[in-house]
């Protein structure tokens, strides 16, 4: 009731009268008010007017429930939702809850990780009130297990995208799936999967954005960045994990016609960072250098090497930019 009020507040720059919210939604004017004024106590700010009605006027950076479904316009993320204030890891509770039968696109947000899981083993920081941490969970009976990886860098698309959308700034992808703006990680990408021999249980998609974040641990200084230090404004959380949902939707949809990147390679190739850079290519067997050119249709990275064009896939190995983090 109280998201769907929100939703009613926010579809107009104009008042709503009480009477029309208790006849839209079938309740007391005295459920609206109260509703109203629970809103208020969250610390959204709502003008009430004699023979007008209410119009909100601001509202307040929130990783909830009542947030999240007054924003939503997806078609398959996010109708089952669980937020939390704090969690040990978002992909974590969204692996046992698959386990428990929640369905495909459900969506898992936390204002705060306390054990958040980086790629690699490594940790992830999610500090309250600041960042994002979501997990989009997928069931896809159709997807064959081996083309599955590519998600990942569907996931990197849709933020790149979310990112700019909501913030005119131009996001870029560090390939396989990190988000960089100048020239520092702003976003990171955790993809988990529970598989049998040919057939996918279901897949974590999870994804960590620093948003409002003033300030990073040393030894993440030089490499790690948030949308509010790039642009020196805050913005508002719930609508970016909205919006990365709906390209998410956009562009799951695109990949699962070809189960490859066939139609969004030269998207994601626009985006990615390292094209035409110098990049060293950490192979656990041999590590060598040379230029990225850019993805396969398989979502390997091409790169040109005085011995020819090596394709490397980013399970096996990373890829660093020779002179700095890009
Ligand atoms: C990386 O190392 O770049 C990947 C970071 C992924 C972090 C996100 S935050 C939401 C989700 N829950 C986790 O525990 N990790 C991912």
């Amino acid at each position: 009731m109280k998201a769907k009020i929100l939703q009613a507040l926010r579809e107009t720059t104009d008042y709503v009268s009480g009477q029309q919210l208790c006849e839209q939604f079938g309740v007391s004017r005295t459920a609206v008010w109260k509703a109203i004024n629970q809103l208020k106590e969250a610390g959204y700010e709502i003008e009430a007017v004699p023979n007008k009605g209410y119009r909100i006027k601001s509202t307040p950076d929130l990783l909830n429930k009542n947030e999240l479904l007054s924003l939503q316009k997806t078609q398959w993320i996010g109708k089952q939702l669980e937020c939390f204030d704090v969690i040990g890891s978002t992909n974590t509770v969204a692996m046992q809850m698959a386990e428990e039968g929640a369905i495909h696109g459900t969506l898992v947000v936390a204002d705060r990780q306390d054990s958040g899981k980086g790629r690699r083993g490594r940790n992830w920081a999610t500090p309250s009130g600041v960042a994002i941490a979501m997990t989009i969970l997928l069931k896809p009976e159709e997807l064959i297990p081996s083309n599955a990886p590519m998600l990942t860098l569907v996931s990197a698309l849709a933020v790149a995208k979310a990112l700019e959308e909501t913030s005119g700034v131009m996001a870029r992808i560090k390939w396989p799936n990190d988000i960089v703006i100048d020239g520092k990680k702003v976003c990171g990408i955790l993809t988990e999967m529970s598989t049998q021999m040919d057939f996918i249980n279901h897949i974590a998609v999870g994804i960590g954005i620093n948003v409002n974040n003033t300030a990073f641990d040393e030894e993440l200084v030089d490499k790690a960045t948030s949308m509010r230090l790039i642009t020196g404004k805050t913005w508002n959380r719930a609508r970016i994990v909205e919006s990365v949902c709906e390209y998410f939707e956009q562009y799951y949809e695109i990949f699962m016609r070809t189960q490859d990147l066939s139609i969004l390679m030269k998207e994601y190739n626009n985006y990615l960072v390292n094209r035409g850079k110098p990049v060293r290519v950490l192979d656990p067997k041999k590590e060598f250098d040379g230029q990225a050119r850019g993805i396969t249709d398989r979502g390997e990275l091409l790169v040109d090497t005085w011995e020819g064009t090596r394709k490397v896939s980013s399970g096996e190995v990373s890829v660093r930019g020779i002179y700095n983090y890009v």
